[in-house]
């Protein structure tokens, strides 16, 4: 038996610069900064939690593009999606969320970012619900285009929840596949992209400009039947473009002909602005540019600076959500060309800007657990090898400035926030803001809680990251906190997150390992794809590797008192740990919303993904359904480690009904369990109470059974909650 040199720790552990589950939640949460023409401020927003006040606040700032100074733009939360208006360097335009006039409307107002509240006047009223983001193109006429999205009904007429009359009956009734997606079940009602014109009018003093909103907004999909745009449950402002001439709008849908839970085929349609034509798809099944077998998702369509182009990625399979995205680029003429470029490369960029001068295109793109900027010209050929330009974090947005460099925002394991510029030849030019140097709650984290390692996998060399607790010394000794990460094709990157922080697990006093196993994403093309049909093998091998390889090489990781957690495909593979010799390796297991009976993957609503995944349809293929089961009785008589499980409600991926079987199979063969549910959250736990107790819970959970609860008198244990515990144990 090793013994407990940790146990000396526990008096560092209390010491200052770990970060706990209430700072994780209520540390500021930034989103992109997004510069103004000239390239000398940028606006972000930030939303912060309080669990003094158990409410949210949110607000605008300003970040000086050379000091790196912030300053408040303001502090009305009815103020949302603030975009800069081209022409000018301080005004903005913004959906305001309060309508004077129609409940459950929203308003367009302009003001100027030198004196926002002083200087704020409405420029139109929209009777839509909830719109959200909005863009803005200035023409040459001074008006202002711009398009704004809404739940509209089947015949076009945007809807408004605050208006609708609510149903005297709450059934609902299907007659195709597609019943529910993520955490909605599927209505009447859809997403779809609207136009409108602002018209310019100068003002007597000052010349000062007023615009008014003429005419009705123009919905942009309604042309064609089953369009829907942005695409839910993530799809944004991303999934669609106004052309810099204002003449033209593209927009990204999931293909109108196909049924949709069974496909990813999507295509980019383009429309004129105006509305005068019905959208046409460029890269549909009849379009005559499309390339010869390319039927996958299509995303991210971007006009050039000189609105004749269209870049824009698609994938190949019709129903692999995690194909390689390749880069097209669309032109606009008679001729209704579509070349690819870099078509070798391989990688799966997810974002796209051209360069100011139309020359070139700079990729943001997952590469060996980051997410780095590459440069690539407008005409690469296949087998050009795109450069980066960025390095270590991950890239969240990324915008070209006046002088040719990219203003980045990203974070990092050890930051949540980071701006910087960067030069396309030199990279990195200079930080303006990072968080860990500005928030309280992070204090003290730095690129040193970090490091990684590569060992030798089932078939290949797999990447590791390892993350430190505080004041961290390599002569100690510390329990082994093993992460499993979802997808299966994904990955654990060097970002920042608010739910499975490496540092917030870390800091209750683990050394957290967290593997890139077969399935992982960013490494090529070899390593993502051999997941298929392979779920419990080579990645199950590829972590008993992993864990050997931590066992034997890194004194300072104590094996003998480790844990193991991870959610979704991560909990499938948690839940068939428990079932095989690795799970003897652990003291206890948590599993988050994963997969338990083999045959219960026909109820998830992503058709297409397990579809692939198990190389056909379930009954057709169930042998590979079947093939790792985590609950074949010769894996429940295995069963021995404790384990926490937790499965929320409204997880329409992976019903409820596979963690209530799993707690049931746990609890009556005495395998010590508890069951976390939430009924309001979703494959994610986002509400910050919720995400208070989900810490506590699991936190407190590996925490009892590694022993760290005895030894870090600062660590979270499973009473620190007031949620009561149903216990009926005789
Ligand atoms: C916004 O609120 C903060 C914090 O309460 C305050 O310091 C600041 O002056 C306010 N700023 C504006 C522009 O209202
Ligand atoms: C938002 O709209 C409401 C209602 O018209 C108005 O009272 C308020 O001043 C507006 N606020 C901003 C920041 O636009
Ligand atoms: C569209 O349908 C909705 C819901 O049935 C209805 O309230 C609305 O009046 C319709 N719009 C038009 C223009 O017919
Ligand atoms: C997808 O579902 C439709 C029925 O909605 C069916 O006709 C089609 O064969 C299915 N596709 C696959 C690949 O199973
Ligand atoms: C590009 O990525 C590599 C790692 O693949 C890194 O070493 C290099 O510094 C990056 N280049 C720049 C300019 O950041
Ligand atoms: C890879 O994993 C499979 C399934 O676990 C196993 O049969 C095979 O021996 C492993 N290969 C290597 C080289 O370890
Ligand atoms: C998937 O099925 C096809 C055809 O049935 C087969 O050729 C292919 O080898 C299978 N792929 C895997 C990874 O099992």
């Amino acid at each position: 038996m090793r013994s407990f040199q940790w146990l000396a720790l526990a008096s560092t552990f209390v010491s200052a610069g770990a970060i706990t589950p209430e700072q994780l939640i209520t540390a500021p949460r930034r989103d992109q900064a997004v510069p103004n023409p000239s390239g000398e401020v940028a606006l972000f927003s930030t939303s912060q939690y309080s669990f003094d006040t158990h409410a949210s606040s949110s607000w605008w700032s300003l970040l000086d593009l050379n000091s790196g100074k912030v300053s408040r733009l303001t502090n009305d939360s009815s103020v949302s999606e603030v975009v800069w208006l081209g022409s000018t360097d301080s005004n903005v335009l913004y959906i305001n969320n309060t309508n004077a006039q129609i409940p459950g409307g929203v308003e367009l107002w302009i003001s100027n970012t030198e004196d926002f509240d002083g200087s704020y006047s409405v420029q139109g009223c929209i009777s839509a619900g909830f719109v959200l983001w909005s863009q803005d193109s200035g023409t040459k006429s001074g008006d202002i285009h711009f398009v704004v999205y809404s739940q509209t009904y089947g015949n076009g007429t945007a809807y408004n929840e605050k208006l609708a009359a609510t149903p005297l009956s709450s059934a609902r009734i299907y007659d195709s596949i597609y019943v529910r997606h993520w955490d909605t079940w599927l209505t009447t009602t859809f997403n779809a992209v609207f136009s409108g014109t602002l018209k310019k009018k100068i003002t007597g003093q000052g010349g000062k400009s007023r615009f008014s909103l003429t005419g009705p907004l123009h919905n942009l999909v309604a042309g064609v039947k089953n369009l829907e745009t942005p695409y839910p449950p993530f799809g944004d402002s991303s999934d669609y473009d106004l052309s810099p001439n204002g003449k033209w709008v593209a927009f990204k849908s999931k293909a109108p002909e196909l049924p949709q839970a069974n496909h990813t085929a999507s295509y980019i349609y383009l429309v004129p602005h105006d509305g005068s034509e019905k959208p046409v798809a460029i890269n549909g099944p009849k379009s005559p540019g499309t390339p010869h077998g390319v039927r996958g998702d299509s995303s991210s369509p971007v006009f050039s600076p000189d609105s004749d182009q269209i870049a824009y990625l698609q994938m190949k399979d019709i129903a692999y959500e995690a194909d390689r995205r390749t880069l097209y680029v669309y032109t606009i003429d008679s001729k209704k060309t579509i070349s690819s470029l870099a078509k070798n490369w391989d990688r799966s960029p997810s974002a796209i800007k051209w360069t100011p001068d139309g020359q070139s295109l700079i990729l943001n793109t997952e590469d060996k657990a980051r997410q780095r900027l590459f440069l690539l010209p407008a005409d690469a050929g296949d087998d050009f090898k795109p450069h980066n330009f960025t390095d270590g974090g991950v890239v969240s947005a990324y915008y070209t400035l006046k002088n040719g460099d990219v203003l980045v925002t990203g974070s990092a394991i050890w930051t949540s926030w980071t701006v910087y510029t960067a030069n396309l030849k030199k990279g990195v030019t200079k930080t303006l803001f990072s968080a860990n140097k500005v928030d309280s709650s992070l204090k003290g984290l730095s690129s040193s809680d970090v490091d990684e390692f590569h060992f030798k996998g089932n078939w290949t060399d797999i990447h590791s990251w390892i993350v430190y607790p505080p004041n961290f010394d390599k002569a100690q000794k510390y329990p082994l906190l093993f992460y499993i990460h979802g997808g299966p094709q994904g990955s654990w990157a060097d970002s920042w997150s608010s739910r499975w922080n490496y540092k917030v697990f870390a800091d209750q006093g683990y050394v957290v390992v967290a593997p890139n196993p077969t399935g992982s994403t960013g490494f090529g093309d070899k390593l993502t794809d051999a997941i298929q049909n392979n779920w419990g093998s080579y990645p199950y091998d590829d972590l008993v590797k992993c864990w050997e390889h931590v066992r034997d090489n890194f004194d300072y990781i104590d094996t003998d008192h480790g844990v193991a957690a991870g959610a979704s495909y991560g909990g499938f593979m948690i839940n068939w740990i428990q079932g095989n010799p690795l799970g003897r390796k652990f003291k206890a297991l948590v599993s988050h919303d994963g997969t338990f009976v083999a045959d219960a993957k026909v109820s998830t609503e992503e058709l297409w993904f397990i579809e692939h995944d198990f190389n056909g349809t379930f009954w057709a293929n169930r042998d590979n359904y079947r093939r790792w089961d985590p609950s074949a009785p010769e894996h429940i008589r295995q069963f021995s480690t404790p384990q926490l499980i937790i499965h929320s409600s409204k997880d329409y991926r992976l019903p409820i009904s596979e963690g209530l079987s799993l707690f049931n199979v746990l609890q009556e063969r005495g395998v010590p369990s508890r069951l976390l549910n939430f009924p309001d959250e979703n494959h994610w736990v986002l509400n910050p109470e919720n995400s208070l107790v989900w810490h506590q819970q699991v936190l407190g959970w590996l925490n009892r059974y590694s022993g760290v609860e005895k030894h870090n008198p600062k660590a979270v244990t499973l009473d620190d909650t007031k949620v009561p515990v149903v216990d009926y144990n005789p």
